[in-house]
């Protein structure tokens, strides 16, 4: 009885916020998520519109499946955004999606595409079905936007020689003798045929064709540079462009530079000189003003080095709804690395409450059942054990400390640092020597389900470089994640992922901490080890964000140059590197002559 009625509130709370979805989302088509809007000529795929957007469509497709949070996924994100709005003319033959496998939702689709790194790249070719194991063929990550256009163009060149792309403008290359030959294929209808002499390898023909895929009676032919046709239009430089009316009258176009774009432009000018009519395009959602994401409570947010309760539930619940649920199946080694992952959480998380402690025992006793699980069943589990034990989390599950000055900055990645800091302080404050296995359990974590690909990358190999498989003491453990997050700050400093309201300094700063640091900048490492332990200590997480305090002296630093600042990063690198050859050869605090030692550096 009780039951019902409490299903029936349910459905009161929940309805009103149903019939709110519906509105908004009607076809499944959302204006914007992650890293992208409607407004940057992409199409947003998510789970509710998938289906109707990638499969049996007249055109093919790039899909680019990214992470919100990766800073890999965000530097892209521009380079993407420009080339799609380069191609806004080729939609009817070729158009760019994205889907943001951060989002939850999302995450079956992103499984069932074996996305494993991010960002990927998927062709996926006209008419495409679902099923049989169709992920779309994978196209090589670029660092730029040129290069990707370029992909796509032998990408297309191969489709159409396997019988695809039927629609495209044809983008074969051949050797001619005579115009009248070069025209012979065209369809009846044509008045201008424009060819471009270029070599086998060379994208600029096709990518005009594409870009003048919508003129009407026009054509644009690839002709071998080598061709004899070259020498009687008296070409001599290439690409050479050459118009040709169907009157057999020839213009040579070919213009000084010839990028692309002055190509375009030649036949441009060439169609508007003969009063050709262009087609009109649908520039309507062309001209929308690029827009800022911004959060509207932008305020600048107080420095205070202060760990967040929510910070740590947040990450968690990302990290288990999204992040371990990656993997289309699981076993040997990652199955292995998720258990570590929960054994640590389970034995040096600092809980405020049972039900999350017994949730993540019965999580990690429940895959201990099994030397296999699929992604979708873990997800599953998931769930399931989180009804079981609800509630689990204390608080609202927003990131306070981790929060960015902007929706694109901080959030997860920063999430997992504070979280993994946290358990190897609380770690090495309980009995036994659990800090390693911290240690080892984010390793095997940012290894196989930390969906940051570079991140990932960098720092495993960080961790071999570093020696943290050698790491046998709780006090090092915790030093090792300071010394080597510090590696990575010194690394990101400037980058673009980088938050201008949260410069990556080399922690803790000076004024947060003066007593870290020994004359010439060498760190004082029991200082140092205090100021952690008291930062992410049990005793020292927030329940909730505390009242601001009257505001801080500004940084002493605020007014160094940059080149200062950046003759202060080269010494503390050097340090850096100085300290953890001192880690491994010489016993740690408990000697007293210590601080002697890093004085001497
Ligand atoms: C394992 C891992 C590898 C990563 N690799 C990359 C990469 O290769 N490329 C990339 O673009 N991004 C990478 N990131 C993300 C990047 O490190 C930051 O998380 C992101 O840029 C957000 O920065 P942030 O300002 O929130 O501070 P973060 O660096 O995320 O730090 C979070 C908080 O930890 C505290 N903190 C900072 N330094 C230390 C320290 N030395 N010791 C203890 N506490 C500290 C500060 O309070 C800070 O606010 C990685 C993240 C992780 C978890
Ligand atoms: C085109 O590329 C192929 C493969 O890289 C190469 O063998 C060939 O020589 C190139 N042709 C020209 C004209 O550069």
């Amino acid at each position: 009885m009780t039951m019902y009625r409490w299903n029936i509130l349910a459905l009161l709370l929940i309805a009103p916020s149903l019939i709110n979805c519906a509105v908004i989302v009607n076809d499944g088509d959302i204006d914007e998520q992650g890293l992208y809007s409607k407004s940057d000529h992409v199409v947003i795929l998510t789970q509710r519109n998938f289906e109707r957007r990638v499969y049996g469509q007249s055109h093919a497709a790039v899909v680019q499946f990214y992470n919100s949070y990766c800073g890999h996924c965000r530097a892209f994100a521009p380079k993407f955004k420009s080339l799609a709005a380069e191609i806004v003319p080729w939609r009817n033959i070729i158009q760019l999606k994205v889907i943001d496998c951060s989002v939850e939702e999302n995450n079956e689709i992103c499984r069932e595409f074996e996305v494993m790194a991010y960002p990927s790249i998927r062709y996926i070719h006209e008419h495409y079905v679902k099923g049989n194991g169709n992920v779309g063929d994978r196209i090589i990550m670029t660092d730029t936007a040129e290069k990707l256009k370029a992909q796509l163009i032998n990408k297309m060149h191969t489709e159409q020689s396997m019988g695809r792309l039927a629609f495209a403008p044809k983008f074969d290359i051949t050797s001619y003798a005579t115009y009248a030959a070069a025209l012979s294929g065209v369809p009846f209808d044509t008045s201008y045929t424009f060819l471009v002499f270029e070599n086998e390898n060379s994208t600029i023909g096709s990518e005009l064709a594409l870009d003048i895929n919508d003129y009407k009676q026009v054509i644009v032919k690839r002709v071998y540079d080598t061709s004899e046709l070259a020498v009687v239009a008296g070409l001599t430089h290439f690409p050479g462009l050459v118009a040709v009316h169907s009157t057999l009258d020839t213009t040579n176009l070919t213009p000084k530079n010839t990028a692309k774009q002055n190509l375009l432009r030649a036949v441009n000018t060439y169609l508007k000189s003969k009063h050709y009519t262009f087609p009109v395009r649908d520039i309507a959602d062309q001209d929308v003003l690029p827009y800022e994401h911004s959060d509207e409570n932008n305020q600048r947010t107080s420095d205070s080095d202060t760990v967040y309760y929510s910070d740590l539930e947040k990450t968690l619940k990302t990290s288990l709804h999204t992040e371990i649920t990656r993997h289309k199946s699981l076993s040997g080694e990652a199955l292995n690395a998720l258990l570590n992952y929960l054994d640590v959480l389970r034995t040096t998380f600092p809980f405020k409450n049972n039900n999350l402690k017994d949730y993540i025992e019965d999580l990690y006793n429940t895959l201990q059942s099994r030397n296999q699980w699929s992604g979708s069943d873990i997800y599953d589990l998931v769930k399931r054990l989180e009804t079981a034990h609800a509630p689990i989390f204390n608080t609202q599950l927003e990131y306070i400390g981790c929060k960015g000055s902007q929706s694109k900055y901080r959030g997860y990645t920063c999430g997992l640092w504070t979280l993994f800091h946290t358990l190897t302080v609380n770690a090495a404050q309980k009995s036994g020597t659990k800090g390693p296995k911290v240690l080892a359990a984010m390793h095997g974590y940012v290894k196989h389900f930390f969906g940051c690909t570079e991140c990932s990358e960098h720092f495993q190999a960080m961790a071999a470089r570093n020696r943290l498989f050698d790491v046998k003491e709780n006090d090092k453990a915790v030093l090792w994640l300071w010394i080597s997050h510090n590696e990575v700050n010194l690394r990101l400093a400037g980058d673009i992922t980088e938050d201008p309201e949260h410069p990556k300094i080399q922690f803790p700063s000076v004024s947060k901490c003066p007593e870290c640091r020994l004359a010439r900048g060498a760190w004082n490492l029991p200082a140092v080890y205090q100021y952690l332990q008291n930062l992410y200590g049990a005793a020292s997480i927030q329940e909730y964000r505390r009242a601001r305090s009257a505001a801080s002296a500004p940084s002493p630093f605020s007014n160094l140059d940059i080149g200062m600042l950046s003759l202060l990063y080269i010494l503390s690198f050097l340090i850096l590197i100085l300290v953890i050859k001192y880690f491994f050869t010489k016993r740690f605090y408990r000697k007293r002559h210590y601080k002697h030692g890093m004085g001497k550096v």
